[in-house]
């Protein structure tokens, strides 16, 4: 297998201006989906996928989300005591390794590609993967466990991939396709949030990405982009022009932006939905709920 992937940023440093007020004391990555913060599904995929290495990219007033990777001996052996063994498993599922995880301080939220750049010596000369936690994927294999086999065979730069509306494409990097292959993409460029009508196609970049430390390399230059901000898009495009490897992946799945707050209802609604303990309940309510909405129409 070339270049095995065992290190994963997760950029979380972000101030979620549009889960304001909720986030002036709560980080983005805490609110839940159902009873798992976002944070968890993240970690989750990341396991999945194979990596040891997790290295949060994090900034002022989100310590709630480094409290959450600690282990709680108190509340474990309060459960233990009770024999709740299904609750202390689950939380069980939030514990790291020793030594697994690693915080860096973003001190100035300069944009995507400067939180990246900000891990640069925890990463030093190996292929990492980049998350957003922002970004839930639900599939039936990882998302990023997809791109890292198909990385085996391609190497390089590689970046998830799905088509939006063409009137969405101002909110996302959009590839300029060379070659479609289906899964695999291969592209001349890459455009941070281009107007729908200079966009060169509609598939945009979501948030997963396995990237080489050429692109630290780019990233140092800390060109400003779209909105004044360092953008890993830009850097990414620049390692196209080189000739080594940058391929779009077209993943199997389903994403939410729970970055907006109607991405974050439709994942609760589907995560909801898709749980054994809730369903029934749930779905109950909702068909109740569209046939009041229709009556009422
Ligand atoms: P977003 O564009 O969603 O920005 O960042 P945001 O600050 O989180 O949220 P809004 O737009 O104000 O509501 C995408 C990802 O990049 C991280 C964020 O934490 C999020 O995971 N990010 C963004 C940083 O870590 N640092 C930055 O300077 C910018």
């Amino acid at each position: 297998m070339k270049n095995r992937v065992t290190k994963a940023i997760f950029p979380v440093a972000g101030l979620g201006t549009r889960f304001l007020p909720a986030t002036k004391s709560v980080p983005k990555e805490i609110m839940t989906l159902v009873d798992r913060p976002l944070i968890q599904y993240a970690i989750d995929e990341a396991r999945a996928a194979g990596i040891k290495e997790f290295i949060f990219v994090t900034s002022r007033g989100k310590s709630a989300l480094e409290d959450y990777f600690d282990h709680s001996p108190e509340l474990e052996s309060a459960l233990r005591k009770k024999g709740k063994t299904d609750l202390l498993a689950t939380l069980k599922t939030t514990n790291m390794e020793s030594g697994a995880i690693a915080y860096i301080r973003q001190h100035r939220a300069l944009g995507l590609g400067h939180a990246v750049w900000c891990a640069r010596r925890l990463i030093a000369n190996e292929p990492f993967a980049v998350i957003l936690p922002d970004d839930v994927i639900a599939a039936e294999k990882p998302c990023l466990q997809q791109m890292v086999e198909a990385h085996a065979e391609t190497g390089g730069c590689m970046v998830a991939a799905m088509e939006v509306p063409q009137d969405k494409t101002s909110s996302y990097g959009i590839l300029d396709v060379r070659e479609d292959h289906g899964t695999i993409v291969s592209m001349n460029g890459m455009v941070e949030k281009p107007p729908a009508e200079e966009a060169p196609s509609n598939l945009a970049v979501i948030g997963r990405y396995i990237l080489t430390p050429k692109v630290m390399q780019h990233l140092n230059k800390m060109d400003r982009g779209a909105g004044g901000e360092v953008q890993l898009t830009d850097a990414i495009a620049t390692e196209i022009g080189s000739g080594r490897p940058v391929h779009g992946y077209r993943f199997r799945g389903q994403r939410f932006d729970c970055g907006s707050k109607a991405g974050f209802l439709q994942a609760t609604v589907a995560f909801g939905l898709a749980r054994d303990d809730l369903r029934d309940e749930f779905s109950q309510y909702l068909d109740e709920l569209v046939s009041v909405r229709n009556a009422a129409q």
